[in-house]
């Protein structure tokens, strides 16, 4: 269990002589587990950080059961809530124990980095507790100067989570990554730089550097010397200047020519290196990664990124990544990012917790806007009893101050969120906790907006709640934008929280039916329906929201939820277990997209075309029976055939809000055989088309990888979609056949999921049922360059084979 010849990424910034060294350890392997407290007959388990003490299960319906009554929802009568946090057993206790190596004490100043610990963390090092830290979502540091000596470190850290704590699942144990960031005594400590971009335009820009600087003593005279390099690693500017020490922040200033502006687009990156220097000698290095872009908030106008109006395209998500649970997996963050980009989504709201630090650098880099909310509770009577609204009072200072600085200098970050539906909304301490939460990031942050998801709207506008914010936003209200726009003073709506349409993937009902506004349905075999039409009794379907957005004061919206997430499966949340995951994802739990993808690319994808036909084509049974088809498209108008007769061409229209988003033929009639759909442009020019078909019986697996290669980083990961396809290749969109996985060559099987949410199938082990005909497979690169080799198998079918090159 010895860290140091385990460390697996040892940064090492030299400079000139070895005071000048500041190294980052992050601790990957070796460290042990038990889910107690140890004694001595303790048999301790080896694993790895990230680690999810509880995503192996089993399911089981009675953890973390809950009586309760869910107000938001308008239920006053307490009932079961089966499922809420997915059934899986993470209350309770858990240690972790490892040795660290530190090279050097004396002179040096040494600091652990917890990037998130589920949850209330004792840090004891050896024997001694140096930290407490009861919120399990955000980062937090422990200097150990006085507690750390030289060499070998015994490193404890105790978890507990506490039933009743959560209305999704929160993961368990030491979920995200656990560093070491060793320096000279003169440093500049953690989340020590603060860069602001005052003045931007395309000609221009000037960059402002705020860096902290500890261990000095007072009067000693230093120099700061910062470099900013160009996303190309060009140096564009630089300042080297006399600090005398007291305490003080330092400020410099930088005009930086012909700037290349971070956008979601092109996300441009600059870096400052700062190094400080005593009697010319270098005693730090440090280096903040930052972007140069204009975000304006206009009142009637809107939101303007670089000048460009811009809508939010947003999705709310949860941080569990499905099947690995909540241990964070950045390969596993880069793959729902980049899909939700080619659905052409904007920006992701982090509900409602502190983001993994991986999902904000892969936001950075890859041009996603981040929403970074940190609480679902408040003090005043919490919906989580023993959630976060317990040690609210003593802890959201220290909270909220760590997250606004460990991510004000990322470029992806436009937005501060102080809440979700807190029922503070409402209650005699409202106004007091907004306030204190408000102005606290303003002081850490003065430089983007502060919301807050309100759900109360007749509370919120009547109490001055709404008013006190920067931006007022609302959870699922769009019918009352224009009435909350017409008394608020800010001249701007937000769609904090949209839609919670359910679905799930492939399942169709009939008949079809959009007539209600909350449109609750339920069905025996605890599924929703992916023609899109059912929501719940206080949500709705995608098009109103669509519509809300065309007006330019509001400022877009962030649909609940873009991925499928663990816990909460409305509406089948009440004694119905197995159900234990959520419907409102637009993509599926095993990260396959449902029909609903296609109907917000249609809308939001402005640079890519989409056609999509739904539902599938297999209705053996259903004969001549009226089945209607939808078209999510990007174009204005298409014509549909069944088996080359013509059912006539839709074009949007105003008729409905439906019909202003979507194709709809509801008349057709199911026979057996093609479905083709031929899109035109507004001049009646035919621009594409597309046909699925009803299968023939199944004959062959098919394994379809998310990537072409895999790093062998022992990290990576390649999503494998497995289907089922009849002897002409077309693939059965009915069948649900256990399969089976072999991984073999450089890479493991990590996971498996089939977007179910009432599977209880364990997600590690290597077989799963088809859902609506898929499955994934999730594979993990081994640490050696080679090939992975992955082979679907199942009873009935011929087997399918993939190698995915590792290098
Ligand atoms: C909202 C809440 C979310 C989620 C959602 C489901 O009211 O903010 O956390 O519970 O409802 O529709």
């Amino acid at each position: 269990m010895k860290q140091s010849i385990y460390v697996v990424l040892a940064a090492m910034v030299c400079a000139s002589g070895a005071g000048a060294q500041r190294s980052v350890q992050t601790f990957k392997n070796g460290w042990e587990f038990t889910k107690s407290r140890p004694d001595a007959t303790t048999k301790w388990q080896s694993v790895s950080v990230p680690h999810d003490w509880a995503i192996t299960g089993p399911f089981d319906r009675s953890n973390d059961l809950q009586k309760v009554a869910v107000e938001q929802n308008g239920e006053t009568q307490e009932t079961w809530k089966t499922g809420r946090t997915a059934g899986l057993p993470f209350i309770g206790k858990g240690t972790y124990r490892t040795t660290i190596n530190i090279a050097d004490t004396a002179g040096r100043s040494n600091t652990l980095i917890f990037d998130g610990a589920m949850s209330n963390a004792h840090v004891i090092l050896n024997g001694k507790e140096v930290a407490v830290w009861p919120y399990g979502y955000n980062s937090f540091y422990v200097n150990l100067d006085g507690a750390a000596r030289p060499g070998a470190n015994d490193l404890t850290v105790e978890l507990e989570n506490f039933e009743r704590a959560s209305r999704w699942y929160p993961g368990a144990g030491l979920y995200r990554n656990v560093h070491l960031v060793s320096t000279n005594r003169v440093h500049i400590p953690v989340w020590g730089t603060y860069v602001t971009t005052p003045y931007v335009t395309k000609q221009e820009a000037s960059v402002s550097l705020e860096s902290e600087i500890a261990g000095a003593t007072p009067n000693e005279k230093l120099t700061v010397e910062t470099r900013i390099l160009s996303p190309s690693g060009k140096e564009v500017a630089s300042n080297s200047s006399l600090y005398v020490a007291r305490g003080q922040k330092f400020t410099q200033n930088f005009l930086v020519k012909n700037p290349k502006l971070w956008s979601v687009a092109n996300p441009e990156r600059y870096t400052a290196v700062t190094r400080i220097l005593k009697d010319g000698k270098v005693v730090d290095s440090y280096t903040t990664r930052f972007g140069i872009r204009k975000l304006e908030y206009i009142p009637e106008k809107g939101f303007f990124l670089n000048g460009e109006p811009t809508k939010f395209k947003g999705v709310c998500n949860h941080h569990d990544l499905g099947p690995l649970g909540a241990a964070v997996n950045k390969a596993a963050v880069v793959h729902q990012v980049k899909m939700l980009k080619d659905m052409g989504a904007n920006a992701i709201r982090t509900a409602h917790n502190m983001p993994a630090p991986e999902l904000v650098e892969v936001c950075d880099s890859l041009g996603m806007m981040l929403m970074l909310e940190p609480f679902d509770d408040w003090g005043f009577r919490p919906k989580s009893p023993n959630g976060y609204g317990a040690v609210f009072n003593d802890w959201a200072e220290r909270d909220v101050t760590n997250l606004v600085k460990h991510y004000r200098n990322s470029p992806s970050v436009v937005m501060w969120s102080i809440g979700n539906e807190v029922p503070s909304q409402w209650g005699p301490t409202g106004m007091g906790e907004l306030v204190m939460l408000r102005d606290l990031v303003k002081k850490l942050d003065p430089t983007r907006p502060v919301t807050c998801g309100m759900d109360q709207i007749y509370a919120v506008l009547d109490n001055g709640f709404a008013a006190a914010l920067d931006i007022p936003g609302f959870n699922y209200k769009p019918h009352f934008y224009e009435k909350a726009d017409s008394v608020l003073p800010q001249k701007m709506i937000l769609g904090s929280e949209t839609a919670s349409t359910v679905s799930s993937r492939g399942k169709y009902y009939f008949p079809v039916d959009f007539s209600n506004f909350h449109n609750k349905q339920m069905h025996p075999d605890k599924q929703s329906s992916s023609y899109d039409n059912e929501a719940c009794e206080w949500s709705n379907t995608p098009d109103i929201d669509f519509y809300m957005d065309e007006k330019p004061w509001v400022l877009g919206q962030f649909v609940w939820t873009g991925f499928d997430y663990l816990g909460e499966p409305s509406p089948y949340d009440t004694d119905a277990w197995p159900s234990h995951s959520s419907y409102f994802g637009i993509i599926d739990l095993a990260s396959l997209p449902k029909d609903r993808y296609y109907l917000y690319r249609a809308n939001w994808n402005k640079e890519q075309p989409t056609l999509h036909i739904l539902p599938h084509w297999n209705w053996d049974g259903r004969e001549g029976e009226v089945t209607p088809v939808f078209v999510y498209t990007s174009y204005p108008k298409a014509e549909l055939f069944i088996n080359g007769k013509s059912q006539g061409v839709r074009e949007k229209n105003d008729s409905t809000l439906q019909t202003r988003y979507r194709l709809m033929w509801n008349e057709t009639r199911y026979e057996p055989g093609e479905v083709k759909v031929v899109a035109y442009d507004t001049a009646g020019n035919k621009v594409a088309e597309k046909s699925i078909r009803t299968t023939g019986k199944p004959h062959h697996l098919v394994a379809t990888s998310s990537r072409q290669a895999l790093n062998p980083d022992g990290e990576d990961l390649a999503y494998i979609t497995v289907q089922v396809a009849d002897k002409d290749g077309n693939i059965v969109p009915t069948d649900s056949r256990r399969v089976k996985f072999a991984v073999k060559g450089n890479g493991k099987f990590e996971a498996t999921a089939n977007g179910d949410p009432t599977c209880v199938l364990p997600f590690q082990n290597p077989e799963m049922d088809l859902f609506s005909g898929a499955a994934t497979a999730i594979v993990k690169a081994g640490n050696t360059p080679g090939a992975v080799t992955f082979t679907v198998s199942a009873k009935g079918v011929k087997p399918a084979t993939i190698t995915i090159p590792v290098k």
